[in-house]
């Protein structure tokens, strides 16, 4: 007889991470994270050939550890949920098959989840608030592919209110990083930098855009950052730093990077949660999130207006498959989406 909470299978592989995890209602059981960190480094990004060739190879093993860290065998999963958009097209393909094997094998239903939604939905499994008492929420994604707002009454159709006009921020953050010579992964070691820095050292735009936009920019910091560590060029494109780039120099332009790109990132939400008076909370999800001048400044937003912040656990922050399992689960339980698992197609693009 089929329980009444679905243990839920995920798995999540659309851009550098091998991810599974096994979810109950919002009991996350296990959450297995195989990062290719070490495979991307020597290029200074993601490299897609390399990324879907690790997935394949490492997909099963981090399935096997999933359940095994649960305690469950893989005929006591009631779904299988796989992140199938948006992402590397080659990265996605990999999860996407591997859910379907095992879905068909075992004759349980298949759940595609939109990656950038189950962000939004992370911090769910990290609270223990009622859905009743958390929407409608605005919901905030903050990653390396994506940065924007969104008006959430439900999980199965979130209404995007802002995004970005050109990079993400977390991409700012790894551009960022390569720039001033911090190893990658550029955002988590940018971060630590920056707490030693003096984040007044260099004046870095805060992009606003129109007066009332919920879109963001980034590129406007990335090339400030670039002139501020290298120079401004002259006709001939040849540029000399005003300062040199020693150690203090990149502290000080780590912390000086790192306080405008959050700035910029409240400057919306602000706005955001202006334009969405009727929001009972604040989401926040994506790897960004995982930033501590970010969590930082949200704890102070959530004491100065008396806003329900809702952050993740740092593991939940990351590309993983908790979300995607979580996710998965609370749509089959609400809107029963599950398909056939071999019509179930991998989409690199976002939704609009
Ligand atoms: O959500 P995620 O794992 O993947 C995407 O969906 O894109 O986010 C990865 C991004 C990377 O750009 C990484 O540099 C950034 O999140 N990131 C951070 C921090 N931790 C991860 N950026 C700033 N500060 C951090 N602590
Ligand atoms: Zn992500």
């Amino acid at each position: 007889m089929r329980r009444a909470l679905h243990t839920i299978l995920g798995i999540e592989s659309s851009c550098d991470e091998t991810a599974a995890a096994v979810v109950a209602g919002r009991r996350v059981l296990s959450n297995v994270i195989a990062s290719q960190n070490d495979l991307h480094e020597e290029y200074g990004g993601v490299v897609p050939e390399i990324a879907s060739r690790a997935h394949a190879e490492r997909v099963l093993p981090v399935v096997r550890a999933a359940l095994a860290e649960a305690g469950l065998r893989l005929d006591e999963v009631d779904a299988v949920a796989v992140g199938n958009r948006p992402g590397l097209i080659g990265s996605l393909l990999v999860g996407v098959a591997a859910a379907k094997g095992l879905a068909w094998a075992l004759g349980v239903p298949i759940i595609g989840v939109d990656h950038v939604r189950a962000h939004l939905y992370a911090p769910v499994l990290c609270c223990e608030d009622s859905l009743d008492g958390l929407l409608p929420a605005l919901g905030l994604v903050v990653s390396g592919g994506h940065t924007s707002l969104y008006r959430v009454e439900n999980f199965a159709d979130p209404q995007r209110i802002g995004a970005t006009v050109d990079d993400a921020v977390g991409e700012a953050y790894d551009k960022a990083a390569a720039i001033l010579g911090i190893p990658f992964p550029g955002g988590p070691n940018l971060d630590r930098l920056a707490a030693a820095g003096d984040p007044g050292a260099v004046d870095l735009p805060v992009s606003r855009l129109s007066r009332e936009s919920l879109d963001f920019s980034f590129s406007g910091l990335k090339t400030a950052i670039l002139y501020a560590a290298r120079g401004v060029p002259d006709r001939e494109g040849l540029a000399k730093p005003a300062v040199a780039l020693d150690d203090a120099r990149r502290r000080d332009l780590a912390a000086s990077f790192q306080s405008a790109a959050i700035a910029a990132v409240m400057l919306k939400l602000e706005r955001a949660i202006d334009a969405v008076p009727e929001a009972r909370s604040v989401l926040v999800g994506g790897g960004v999130s995982a930033n501590s001048l970010l969590r930082r400044k949200l704890g102070e937003l959530a004491a100065r207006r008396g806003v329900c912040v809702r952050l993740c656990d740092p593991g939940l922050c990351v590309d993983n498959a908790a979300m995607i399992a979580g996710l998965g689960g609370h749509l089959l339980s609400r809107y029963q989406p599950a398909g056939d698992p071999l019509s179930l197609a991998a989409t690199p693009t976002v939704r609009g």
